[in-house]
């Protein structure tokens, strides 16, 4: 990989990689498909990364489909498919790790303790690895998005991180992988997740900008679905993730919940015009 990335950039390729953990749905294509347009080479990877699980997390159950994770890459015309084995990425006596204070304490963090160190090592090695240009990632996991800008900023990273929009079903629930350990009750009671982000639209809408008064309209639409346990919802600064009291600037509104056993995310970014607070931007 890294001799077909060395070649490339030789070549003056514009080099743009997709990182997965495969399972493929369109959230996934919808970024090959963006790094097909604007790059003239495309690697995607295919690591499922045992140290972003944590302990009693999913990692052997994790969905994998390699063959037709492979098909589909290829056929959007994916240059280079990387998908080493874990011992490759991960020999015998490593220990060095890339850990983004502050953002990964929070939220995802806090209720995933190792997950963002596991993400950022990973995502720092595959960048190491095939010398991406541009890097796609879905806003989706947008705390993922924020640690790695973060890492990207702080370590000097050459990469551009380009951020894509969040894939939905036609009824709003975010597409993941997980998805596929939904039972069908479950699998409708999901939709609470969006249901919980249109309520906050609608009250930030009507004028409400004060995240206690929306944290309460996101609660009461949530608690009418009694299959879904909330984990949390709140509205926090873009960039690094802190509690926002009120919504301004750059925010996300950010909701995660159980569904059984199944832990799933969603959220809404929130842009508030800075020549005119009362103009705002929801991207759900
Ligand atoms: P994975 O969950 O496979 O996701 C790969 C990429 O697809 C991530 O950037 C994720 O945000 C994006 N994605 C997932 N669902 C999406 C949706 N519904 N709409 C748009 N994009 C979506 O995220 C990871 O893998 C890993 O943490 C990884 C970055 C590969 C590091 O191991």
């Amino acid at each position: 990989m890294k001799e077909a990335a060395r070649q490339a950039r030789a070549d003056s390729h514009l080099v743009g990689l997709v990182p997965t953990m495969g399972a493929l749905h369109e959230g996934h294509l919808s970024l090959v498909r963006r790094a097909k347009q604007e790059c003239s080479r495309v690697y995607a990877s295919l690591f499922v990364n045992p140290k972003q699980f944590g302990p009693n997390e999913d990692f052997a159950k994790y969905p994998r489909a390699f063959e037709s994770d492979a098909a589909q890459f290829a056929e959007l015309g994916v240059d280079a498919l990387f998908a080493p084995p874990p011992e490759e990425i991960y020999p015998t006596g490593f220990s060095t790790h890339v850990n983004v204070d502050g953002i990964s304490d929070r939220l995802e963090g806090r209720s995933r303790p190792g997950h963002f160190r596991g993400v950022a090592t990973v995502v720092l090695k595959l960048f190491e690895i095939t010398q991406p240009d541009f890097a796609y990632f879905g806003r989706k996991d947008a705390q993922q998005v924020a640690a790695i800008q973060r890492m990207v900023r702080d370590l000097n990273l050459s990469v551009q991180i380009v951020v894509c929009p969040i894939v939905r079903e036609p009824d709003g629930l975010a597409l993941s992988s997980r998805n596929a350990y939904l039972s069908a009750g479950e699998r409708r009671a999901a939709t609470v997740l969006h249901r919980t982000l249109v309520a906050a639209r609608t009250t930030i809408a009507a004028g409400t900008k004060d995240a206690l008064e929306i944290q309460t309209a996101m609660r009461a639409v949530f608690e009418t679905e009694p299959l879904a346990k909330l984990d949390y919802a709140e509205i926090v600064f873009a960039d690094n993730f802190e509690a926002a009291l009120r919504v301004s600037r750059t925010c996300y509104v950010v909701v995660a919940a159980y569904l059984g056993k199944t832990r799933l995310l969603d959220n809404m970014m929130v842009e508030v015009a800075e020549s005119n607070p009362a103009e705002l931007v929801y991207h759900l």
